[in-house]
């Protein structure tokens, strides 16, 4: 099914003369950070125009080709396209799961499996004749791609909906597309249908949050949605340092004067002395983790953990954690415990397995909520028994 809507802008803009409520900034905090190792044999990789990864799997898109890692080992390269835009974890068309996609440079999507040929998915997903622009994934089945003639197409696992207008910079997550043109960020709220927008004079870059809250930044401001759909300014820089604001895991990373930052359920954190090059991309990893694509090669950064599985925990449970229990089990909810760090679910391995896998003496998530898939299920388990 094709639906034509057009996209209705207006409402939720900030004024000009009164641009936006008066600070409480956040207190900037200090964030500890290591260099992740991902390539056990330091394979040369090329100029890295994107990554795409899922649980094991990591497909680093060069001008190179597509090299395939496996658990941080080379599994094998296919020179065939050197020329890519974009990578990323897609929604399967009319199929539960997901599978890994490049865009190459000529508007095609491309599946991304080891040791077999880069398959033209394209059509798969019965987009418009054209090329595709850019794409991101929305979350569960829900993707959206950019067109090159103008106009977005969301994919809700099997029926389309198309949006005139023009989409740049696609940036997106938790069921919204959000795209930045000139002083001026584009929301589609791909669930209800719907598209708003606000007026952020100088916008550099927009994303939505894990929570679902809009964040922009300016060269020289961070906002973040406040109640009532307001932006509100939670920092101020006093020279334009900002920029590249990416979804990973459980926050938003972001470059400010070229060391990184960290936004996680409403509070900022800063890395001393960690350089990014600049013009440098970020990308976010569903681990929390953040890769830098700079000219001077492929970084990935993150939080040190501590325990023995902390990795496991990052790539299997994390993405579960964002998911499904996120939503009532973050820092701060008063009802529950936080159940955001590895510390919190290492220490509650036998009460996790009773509640999720076991549903005594009551189930988790609780009946009505969000469930866990089989796959989700079964990483559960293994995660649980490899700590025991
Ligand atoms: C809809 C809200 C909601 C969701 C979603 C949810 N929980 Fe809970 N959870 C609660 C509440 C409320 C409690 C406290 C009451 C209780 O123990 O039943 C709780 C308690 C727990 C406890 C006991 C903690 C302790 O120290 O006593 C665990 C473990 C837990 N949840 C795990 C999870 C996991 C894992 C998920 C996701 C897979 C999840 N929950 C999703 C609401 C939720």
């Amino acid at each position: 099914m094709v639906l034509l809507l057009s996209l209705v802008l207006g409402g939720g803009s900030c004024g000009d003369d009164e641009p936006y409520p008066a600070p409480p900034l956040l207190p900037v905090e200090p964030l500890a950070l290591e260099s992740v190792s991902w390539n056990a044999t330091g394979v040369a990789v090329g100029i890295v125009a994107a990554v795409a990864e899922q649980g094991d799997d990591l497909v680093v898109l060069s001008d190179q080709g597509a090299l395939f890692f496996r658990s941080g080992r080379l599994d094998a390269r296919d020179g065939s396209v050197r020329h890519w835009r974009q990578g990323a974890a897609l929604p399967l068309p009319d199929e539960p799961g997901h599978w890994l996609v490049g865009l190459d440079g000529t508007g095609r999507l491309r599946r991304l499996r080891s040791h077999a040929p880069l398959e033209d998915i394209t059509d798969r997903y019965r987009l418009p004749a054209g090329a595709v622009a850019d794409l991101v994934p929305l979350g569960g089945q829900r993707a959206a791609f950019a067109l090159q003639q103008g106009g977005l197409v969301v994919w809700d696992g099997g029926a389309l909906t198309r949006y005139e207008g023009t989409f740049p910079r696609l940036g997106g997550g938790h069921g919204q597309v959000v795209s930045v043109q000139q002083d001026q960020v584009q929301v589609v709220d791909a669930g209800r249908g719907t598209g708003w927008s606000y007026e952020v004079p100088g916008v550099v870059a927009a994303v939505t949050d894990p929570t679902g809250k809009l964040v922009v930044a300016t060269a020289t401001s961070l906002f973040v949605q406040g109640g009532g759909g307001h932006l509100q300014r939670v920092h101020q820089e006093p020279s334009p340092i900002i920029r590249g604001l990416v979804v990973a895991g459980t926050g938003v990373w972001m470059v400010l004067d070229e060391s990184l930052a960290l936004l996680r359920f409403g509070r900022l954190h800063r890395a001393a002395g960690r350089l990014v090059p600049a013009g440098a991309k970020l990308v976010g990893s569903p681990t929390g983790d953040l890769w830098v694509l700079g000219p001077t090669g492929l970084m990935r950064y993150g939080e040190p953990g501590g325990g023995g599985d902390f990795a496991l925990w990052k790539r299997t449970i994390l993405p579960i954690y964002t998911r499904t229990c996120m939503q009532c089990h973050q820092p701060g909810s008063p009802a529950t415990v936080d159940l955001s760090t590895y510390g919190a679910w290492a220490s509650r391995r036998m009460l996790i397995a009773q509640r999720v896998l076991e549903g005594r003496p009551s189930p988790m998530p609780p009946p009505g909520a969000q469930m866990l898939t089989q796959e989700e299920l079964d990483a559960v388990r293994q995660w649980v028994e490899a700590g025991m």
